[in-house]
């Protein structure tokens, strides 16, 4: 039993949970997904999964994303990332319901299942349906060889490695990092990005990592901090706008998985119409507010946030004083395109869920009532 400890111990590489190892591990994750990739210096993506399905993925008539989870979050923000710069129709579904419904596929559609591990059941027999009525199968698949990436017709893995915490950080990540690239790709197929968009793009895409190891090395004691003061609190409020609101989702189920305290993500306008009646001095509300085209509507529902006396903490653009200025808490991240910020502002939040779980005593790697995979029904 003392050796199991031990190689328990030196898996973690020093650090006490496997979340947290995996939290810190993302700049690599993100660097492998994009390496052989993504040409920083030729301002290049080189794509040979999509390479090889370029003609019905150009001529499809919609897209389909298929996942459960915190995948289903990354093909959320998908969806905003394809039909902006691809302008085709984009659909997102949870796996455990497109199957039993009866869906309209066709041999022009192309369905995208994103999972990390490759073995969701409900993902796969969703796959399996839709493959038996002519769709093509792009599988977003972390695990090699799995179950998922061998129904697919075509793919890209995404390198993040082996991802040990029932909670998924490093995975998710790294599978934002890819569907960015697949993208920016489909794009330049389709001739629907300007040349001056897409190379600003790659170029941020190639400092990402760095940007993640920037606010891993500056922003845990403040988090910490922040975890401590509002560990007590019974429930949570994720809010945000556009490309955040899929990370707002995110937020509120990493909370609710290592914490346990009740958490609901929202989009921040759609608080008006039920959860703002939740709010009082004793909610903490999180708001994903870093600078973009809606940058204005979300600072005014922080304001309406606070005249309700609400906590608010608030993960910023560094340079956004007038957020600062209305958050009781704030977690700064880096300047970045509007597109490729909801990738850095799922980070502090991760790392939120991570120290609340800790003050609460929670096993973080291992969450009551939770599975790593779930590949039964
Ligand atoms: C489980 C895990 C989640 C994961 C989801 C989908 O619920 O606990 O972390 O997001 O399954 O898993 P997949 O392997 O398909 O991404």
């Amino acid at each position: 039993q003392k050796l199991d400890i031990e190689l328990a111990a030196i898996e973690k590489g020093g650090y006490e949970h496997f979340m947290i190892k995996e939290i810190h591990e993302q700049p690599q994750a993100i660097f492998d997904s994009l390496r052989g990739r993504l040409d920083a210096e030729n301002l290049s993506i080189t794509l040979s999964g999509l390479e090889k399905i370029k003609d019905k993925l150009t001529a499809a008539r919609r897209i389909i994303i298929v996942a459960c989870g915190t995948s289903w979050h990354a093909g959320l923000l998908a969806e905003y990332w394809i039909e902006e710069l691809c302008r085709v129709n984009v659909e997102v579904e949870y796996a455990s319901e497109f199957r039993y419904r009866n869906p309209i596929i066709s041999s022009d559609d192309v369905i995208i299942a994103i999972s990390q591990s490759g073995e969701t059941a409900d993902t796969l027999v969703a796959l399996e349906n839709a493959k038996t009525q002519g769709a093509t199968i792009f599988g977003i698949v972390n695990v090699v060889g799995s179950s998922i990436a061998r129904i697919s017709d075509a793919g890209i893995y995404t390198h993040a490695g082996p991802e040990i915490g029932v909670a998924s950080t490093k995975a998710f990540s790294a599978q934002l990092t890819v569907l960015l690239l697949f993208a920016i790709k489909l794009a330049e197929y389709k001739e629907t990005v300007s040349e001056d968009l897409r190379k600003e793009l790659i170029k941020e895409l190639s400092i990402i990592p760095e940007k993640v190891k920037h606010i891993l090395d500056s922003s845990i004691d403040n988090i910490k901090e922040i975890a401590v003061k509002y560990q007590h609190a019974t429930d949570f409020l994720f809010l945000g706008r556009g490309y955040n609101f899929p990370i707002a989702l995110e937020g509120a189920l990493k909370l609710k998985e290592i914490s346990y305290i009740h958490a609901e993500g929202y989009p921040a306008a759609e608080m008006k119409h039920g959860p703002i009646a939740l709010v009082d001095e004793t909610l903490p509300v999180v708001f994903v507010a870093t600078k973009d085209r809606v940058h204005e509507k979300i600072v005014s529902n922080m304001q309406e946030i606070k005249a309700r006396s609400g906590k608010l903490i608030s993960v910023v653009t560094e340079d956004d004083q007038l957020a600062i200025d209305l958050s009781d808490e704030h977690i700064k991240i880096p300047v970045s395109h509007e597109m490729i910020a909801p990738i850095l502002a799922v980070i502090p939040l991760q790392l939120l869920s991570y120290y609340v779980g800790i003050e609460r005593q929670i096993d973080v790697d291992r969450p009551r009532n939770l599975a790593k995979s779930v590949t039964v029904e």
